[in-house]
């Protein structure tokens, strides 16, 4: 039985051209595809941005940057416009290559050989600040469509989903606060209500790093807390890096937080600690 699984995933990884095509193969050497159990945390560490340069005609988006995150942990990432934040959630997703340095998930997988698809694959989701929802589908069908779309799930577009898949919608609709919206047009939710069902859809593929850049812009209030609740409940179980502008709700999720100022990393410690530290109240906080 094991043979002819192996098998059958050798075929299907020969069906992926764009790993083939784009030179680097970075299967190769393992036997089998990479997946999430494959990330190598025996050093409690499932991220490691060291050294990391990226230059935009000369201009220095990232400058040495370095920034370690532990497997399971919530970090806040601060900074002004500017600062580099975007950039380096895009090096870390294959988006940007950077000029100079090492990002690794976890020991052993070199995030700067792979494409976007290939980062996504290894277990890394990113939600960037647009929803990016189906607005005519329900909230279910939405779920529903980030398990057909995940491209390690062997299902077609449409088979209909098994036991577990229904049951893992259930736990997600749960967990982003939407049971009772299961039914409902995705263009009918509040503008909180899109955010955590994209949200929910990236966790369909059950990322082992949720990269999250300004979750509660535009949100109520209300939205904000229930924002902050939810990313601590995923933090443990996966691990997750938050960028956001928004003070108050950087503090109410009391995580580590690290600020990033011209490309690097001006300083790191808890939110009483980095808002008093002298450097960053003069580039950004004020007073
Ligand atoms: N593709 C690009 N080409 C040229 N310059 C770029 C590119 N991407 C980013 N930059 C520049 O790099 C710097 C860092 O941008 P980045 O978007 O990472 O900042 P940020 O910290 O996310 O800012 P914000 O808080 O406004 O979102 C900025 O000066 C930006 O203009
Ligand atoms: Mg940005």
């Amino acid at each position: 039985m094991k043979k002819l699984e192996n098998v059958r995933e050798f075929m299907r990884r020969d069906r992926v051209f764009d790993f083939v095509d784009k030179g680097y193969n970075p299967l190769k050497g393992y036997g089998h595809a990479l997946s999430k159990g494959d990330v190598d945390v025996s050093h409690g560490m499932i991220l490691y941005v060291e050294n990391v340069s990226v230059s935009f005609d000369g201009f220095k988006a990232l400058n040495d940057l370095n920034l370690y995150i532990k497997d399971g942990e919530l970090r806040c990432i601060i900074g002004p416009n500017g600062a580099g934040k975007t950039t380096m959630m895009d090096v870390i997703t294959g988006k940007t290559r950077p000029d100079e340095g090492r990002v690794f998930f976890g020991q052993n997988i070199d995030l700067t050989r792979m494409n976007e698809t290939q980062v996504a694959e290894v277990g890394i989701g990113r939600k960037f600040q647009k929803p990016t929802i189906f607005p005519e589908h329900s909230v279910f069908q939405n779920l529903e469509l980030a398990i057909k779309m995940d491209k390690r799930a062997v299902v077609s577009v449409r088979a209909k989903l098994s036991q577990s898949q229904l049951q893992r919608i259930d736990e997600v609709l749960e967990l982003i606060g939407l049971p009772d919206q299961r039914q409902l047009a995705a263009k009918l939710l509040s503008h909180g209500q899109k955010q955590w069902l994209e949200i929910g859809m990236l966790l369909m593929s059950d990322p082992r790093l949720l990269l999250v850049d300004e979750p509660v812009a535009g949100m109520t209030h209300q939205e904000m807390d229930r924002t902050a609740k939810l990313l601590n409940e995923l933090a443990g179980t996966r691990s997750v890096v938050v960028v956001e502008h928004d003070m108050d709700f950087v503090r109410s999720i009391a995580s580590t937080v690290t600020v990033l100022h011209e490309g690097s990393v001006l300083a790191e410690g808890t939110m009483d600690q980095v808002q008093n530290n002298d450097k960053v109240k003069e580039v950004y906080l004020g007073s």
